[in-house]
């Protein structure tokens, strides 16, 4: 079976952009597909789930193209982050112009349900299927709701589940549609959305408890930016005034993914942060964010703003011990349940039923998996209650395998249990497509570990860097390549090397690849061409201002990836990781540098004189030491590897000494 193995890992900061949210893409694309006139999405998520959803109006519209009817299409917006998540919708005016479709729905609830209850209203002849597990998981409440209006909805296997049939019909709004809240809001939220397409008023009364209220809050949010108001009496009753229709906003932004969010911020409490997550926060429509609140009961800093969220661990390190209803935040919740593993006594979670009908038996799911880890688990049809282990390592196991039963939110959540300093196997990995498609690389990006590797210049540090990181299986950045890059093109781009705002855009879009060991800039192979001396010479100048070393920020940041990164540069431990959990300072005496690179010039049959390069590397630390822009010194928590008297598998050795000291688990 195909796995991602994640080291033990122990330190999670850093900053995160977090993609859509699942719930409004998946709304305000039914939404804008229904309405009149068209509506720009930004920001629309890209996963498995948004684009069941996107296929599905795509079969029940038509092309999108202006002049030719109502349709979804991608906008030709290009290059940008931003323009590649940009659609455009021509809404069909409450009425899909396609009469006969198959519609093949995965196993994405936003879009199952939805699509049932708006096509169930639209005079057509549709059938509705997904994969096996969607065939498990109940719709009778919904459907049971829609015959109470005359829709023709039939069953096209077992009793009460998908696949559906949909046949034309006459609908008719006599009497309040009454209809059970308490397996899924996803039924409501189905009803609440196609209701406004019969022109007439109508009312929704719930016979049962309503659970997950805050998603009914998105659904009557989102309906409202498209000009149509619920009122709602309690969560007892809703009425659709008749007479409303879709109309479009123009345009609509996607909120970050908030449920996405609680695995990066459950990782700032659990491993130091701070983690910051961006795209949601105070102003937030989803009732996920609430989670902040949870991890704050569990003892965790939080901060928020508008539109971020940020996480640190509690003052004293150690979560808290939890007993909560969780009902409001049913899929954040599955992170408290892992951050559970890291409290200082047993957690209960409440109120979780809906866990039994979601990708999988959640609660069967949860139980068996944090077992594996060493959690005693008490199990109940609603509820858990979790003991975290009781050693500090979760479990003396090499490595655990983690399942994750087709089930996104199995996958994320568990990478956390990691951070317990335990290596862990995730089976299937590529679940996480549902609705977060690159998450485990971002979560590297906040949780792999960091060497940091710096020290004046002919100390060594670029060969010993790059064999620690062989011997670790760790990537490798040379930042130094970066600057030795950003010149070259400079030169070749005929900008002055003093041209700061010149020579900034030219690091922002350094066309250079990294094939193997070999360098490419705009297809041409530098390797060797960077190293010259008068490159050398053009990197110090450019790395000497400012807004050169913004523009490589991100780019040295994006090398963090897992298993973890070895960092040889100016300001690897300070400025670009300064959370790095191994700083490492490579040093030797000027004479000691001079003689290697004298040996070093002489084997490649250069002319060389020992005496004038003892004083370019003296002249040359002085520089460096004194320049305003990141200076050469040694950092405070650095540990200083004096290499004078060491060949260089010595010194490797003295490098991995101390990574072993710094990060035990690596051991494991
Ligand atoms: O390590 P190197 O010789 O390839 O570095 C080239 C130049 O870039 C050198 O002057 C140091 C500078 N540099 C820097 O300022 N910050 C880094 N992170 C890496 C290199």
């Amino acid at each position: 079976m195909n796995h991602l193995d994640l080291p033990a890992l122990t330190r999670a900061a850093g900053t995160v952009r977090l993609p859509g949210s699942k719930s409004i893409s998946n709304r305000v694309l039914l939404l804008a597909a229904l309405a009149e006139g068209e509506t720009e999405i930004r920001d629309l998520l890209d996963s498995d789930d948004t684009r069941v959803m996107l296929e599905a109006l795509q079969k029940v519209m038509r092309s999108g193209i202006p002049g030719d009817g109502a349709g979804v299409m991608k906008c030709p917006v290009g290059g940008t982050a931003i323009g590649e998540g940009r659609w455009r919708v021509q809404g069909c005016g409450g009425e899909f112009p396609v009469k006969q479709a198959e519609l093949f729905l995965g196993n994405a609830g936003t879009a199952f349900r939805p699509l049932t209850a708006a096509l169930a209203l639209s005079g057509g002849h549709y059938r509705l299927s997904g994969v096996p597990r969607m065939h498990e998981r109940p719709i009778g409440d919904l459907v049971d709701g829609l015959r109470q209006i005359g829709a023709d909805v039939r069953y096209a296997d077992k009793e009460g589940f998908p696949p559906l049939e949909i046949f034309p019909a006459a609908v008719k709004l006599a009497a309040p549609i009454r209809v059970r809240g308490d397996v899924s809001s996803q039924f409501l939220t189905a009803l609440l959305m196609a209701l406004p397409l019969t022109g007439e008023t109508a009312v929704i009364e719930m016979t049962t408890e309503l659970i997950s209220k805050p998603y009914i809050e998105i659904t009557l949010n989102l309906m409202a930016r498209f000009g149509v108001t619920v009122g709602r009496e309690g969560w007892q009753r809703f009425t659709i005034a008749g007479g409303q229709k879709y109309r479009s906003p123009g345009v609509v932004h996607v909120e970050g993914d908030a449920s996405g969010a609680s695995y990066f911020l459950a990782a700032g409490a659990i491993g130091g942060g701070p983690v910051r997550v961006e795209g949601v926060g105070r102003g937030s429509i989803q009732g996920d964010v609430k989670f902040a609140d949870a991890l704050a009961a569990m003892g965790a800093r939080i901060e928020m703003g508008e539109n971020f969220i940020e996480a640190r661990a509690p003052a004293d390190g150690k979560l808290k011990a939890f007993d909560l209803d969780l009902n409001h935040i049913p899929d954040a919740a599955m992170t408290l349940a892992v951050a559970a593993l890291f409290a200082d006594g047993p957690c209960t979670l409440r109120n979780i039923a809906s866990w039994r009908v979601k990708e999988t038996d959640r609660i069967a799911a949860m139980a068996t998996e944090l077992r594996k880890l060493g959690a005693t688990v008490e199990e109940g049809a609603d509820y858990l209650v979790i003991h975290p282990p009781q050693s500090s390592a979760l479990s003396p196991q090499p490595s655990v395998p983690i399942d994750t039963y087709d089930d996104h939110r199995m996958a994320m959540c568990f990478s956390l249990a990691a951070l317990g300093g335990v290596p862990l196997r995730i089976n299937d990995p590529q679940c996480v497509a549902k609705t977060f498609p690159d998450y485990f690389e971002r979560f590297g990006r906040i949780a792999a570990p960091v060497i940091a590797i710096d020290g004046p210049s002919a100390s060594g540090k670029g060969t010993v860097a790059q064999r620690v990181a062989e011997t670790l299986g760790f990537h490798f950045l040379d930042s130094g390549a970066l600057y030795r890059l950003t010149a070259l093109a400079a030169i070749r781009a005929g900008v002055a090397l003093d041209d700061e705002t010149g020579v900034a855009a030219v690091a922002a879009t350094l066309p250079a690849e990294f094939p193997g060991d070999r360098i490419l800039l705009a297809g041409i192979d530098v390797t060797e061409a960077i190293r010259a001396e008068e490159i050398g010479v053009g990197a110090s100048k450019v790395a000497a201002l400012p807004a050169v070393r913004t523009a490589l920020l991100e780019r040295q940041r994006a090398y963090r990836r897992l298993p973890g990164l070895v960092a040889d540069g100016r300001d690897m431990g300070s400025v670009v990781f300064p959370e790095a959990p191994v700083k490492v300072f490579l040093t030797a005496s000027a004479e000691a540098r001079a003689e290697r690179r004298y040996k070093q010039l002489i084997g490649k049959g250069m002319p060389a004189n020992i005496l004038t390069l003892l004083q370019d590397l003296q002249e040359r630390d002085a520089r460096d030491a004194a320049r305003s822009v990141a200076p050469l010194k040694q950092e405070a928590d650095a540990e200083r590897v004096d290499t004078t008297p060491l060949g260089i598998a010595e010194a490797v050795a003295a490098v991995l000494d101390s990574v072993r000291r710094k990060l035990p688990q690596m051991e494991r």
